[in-house]
């Protein structure tokens, strides 16, 4: 399958998007221990979340799905039992790395396979921890990559800094420590989403935010049953507010998407480029910030993403990239090198294909330095399997001259059920909404930290 993709007219539009893939996740899991049933509802129904709920099923979690979108989900108390087969985690690290936390201290031996792709993706950074806590497990793959064996063991509290910032590690850690004996500390290198913790305690799960940055989790907690709304996915928005920041005079409104400010650095990017953005809050009551976003385009101009931002931007880092290749000047991004383990090496696929696509790219060990223009040449390109770089080539295709034909995009459903007909609406907008005025309450986005 490929998307075939042409100069978007004006935008002008406004898109509701599929829920978070990150909380999709995490409202499964969470729900699955709970002590009773959990509705949840604006749950994403893609390839990546649908291999954590049938996981969920092979433990003996009864989890019926009326619809697409919503999960009845029957909390087991905590007792899990023991999958007749190996667990097939298809090329979602997620579950994988969230799973590896949550069975290492089950009564039961168990296995997590992958793809080909996710069985190239380090293992070990979740393994070591999880060693230190007690655990029997074993990466059989080279250097302790998946598949993973795992002999359930019980576990004790760590503290324990994690070398790299992995909102799937530390949520792999929180999940054990639910299980472990004492309690568990996990200091991180630089803020990551937080959305295990803020589900944990919405399901009334005690964890403490120490002083300096860590978070505590004690063990020995049921979760309470509860009903949740996801949000949508601010990683799927930055896809469309691209499109819209780098078309002077677009302009895009997105409703309901989530706003966790782990999440939304993206945005201060873009306002660092020269688009007017604007993000207003309309719910907390389930701890997840939920709100709208504007975007306003204007021509964009080059800007610097490093440091403690990388975390919280990380999977809008392609898309990003093509926006850099649409400003003026240079655009930096540095300390990026997770980019390198992602589902492909991003920064050598971005590299490869803004080339192809007429932009000078130089490619750093951890980063990308790329030397924008206005416009862009149309070219076949690779999406390497990888999901998000079909999707950010796609929005490159929509701002660029002649016909972009980005190949083998069956990897979107992975995040993004329905993005191939969203992109239709962008190339051929003749079914478009015109957007409602602007919200007068939309407060500007928060510059991001530096
Ligand atoms: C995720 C964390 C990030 C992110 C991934 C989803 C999560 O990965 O890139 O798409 O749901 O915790 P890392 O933990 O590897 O940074």
């Amino acid at each position: 399958m490929e998307y075939r993709v042409k100069r978007a007219p004006r935008i002008d539009t406004e898109i509701t998007l599929p829920g978070d893939k990150s909380i999709s996740h995490r409202a499964a899991i969470i729900a699955a221990l709970s002590n009773g049933v959990c509705v949840v509802r604006g749950f994403l129904p893609s390839e990546d979340c649908m291999h954590t709920v049938n996981a969920l099923r092979a433990f003996g979690v009864n989890i019926e799905q009326p619809e697409p979108t919503m999960l009845i989900v029957h909390g087991n108390r905590r007792l899990l039992k023991a999958p007749a087969a190996p667990i097939n985690c298809g090329n979602s690290a997620t579950t994988m790395r969230l799973l590896a936390g949550l069975l290492a201290p089950q009564p039961f031996e168990s296995r997590l396979v992958g793809d080909a792709a996710l069985s190239r993706r380090p293992m070990d950074r979740v393994i070591a921890p999880l060693q230190q806590m007690g655990a029997n497990i074993v990466g059989e793959g080279p250097n302790q990559t998946a598949p993973l064996r795992i002999k359930g063991t019980p576990l004790k509290g760590i503290q324990y800094s994690l070398p790299i910032a992995s909102a799937q590690v530390k949520s792999a850690l929180l999940l054990a420590g639910l299980f472990a004996k004492g309690k568990t500390t996990l200091n991180e290198p630089a803020i990551t989403r937080n959305h295990t913790e803020l589900m944990l305690n919405y399901f009334l799960v005690r964890t403490v935010n120490e002083e300096d940055g860590g978070v505590t989790i004690f063990g020995d907690q049921v979760p309470e049953s509860r009903d949740f709304a996801i949000p949508g996915d601010i990683s799927s928005a930055a896809f469309w507010l691209v499109a819209a920041a780098a078309q002077p005079g677009g302009h895009l409104l997105v409703r309901d998407t989530g706003l966790n400010n782990t999440r939304t650095a993206v945005l201060g990017v873009l306002v660092r480029m020269g688009a007017q953005v604007r993000e207003a809050v309309e719910d907390v009551d389930q701890l997840e910030p939920r709100g709208a976003v504007e975007v306003t385009g204007a021509p964009l101009k080059g800007t610097v993403i490093q440091g403690r931002e990388i975390p919280q931007l990380v999977d809008e880092l392609p898309v990003l990239a093509v926006a850099g290749a649409l400003a003026s000047g240079t655009t930096i991004i540095r300390h990026a090198e997770e980019l390198r383990v992602k589902e492909t090496d991003r920064i050598a696929a971005i590299a490869h294909n803004l080339r192809a696509m007429g932009t000078q790219v130089v490619e750093l060990n951890d980063g990308l330095e790329i030397h924008g223009r206005p416009s862009l040449r149309a070219a076949r390109v690779a999406s390497f399997g990888d999901h998000r770089i079909a999707m950010a080539f796609a929005i490159a295709g929509l701002h660029a001259d002649g016909e972009t034909v980005i190949q083998n995009v069956e990897c979107v459903r992975e995040s993004y059920p329905g993005f191939e007909e969203a992109l239709e609406e962008f190339i051929n907008p003749k079914r478009m909404q015109p957007s409602t005025p602007v919200i007068g309450s939309l407060s500007p986005a928060r510059l991001a930290e530096e």
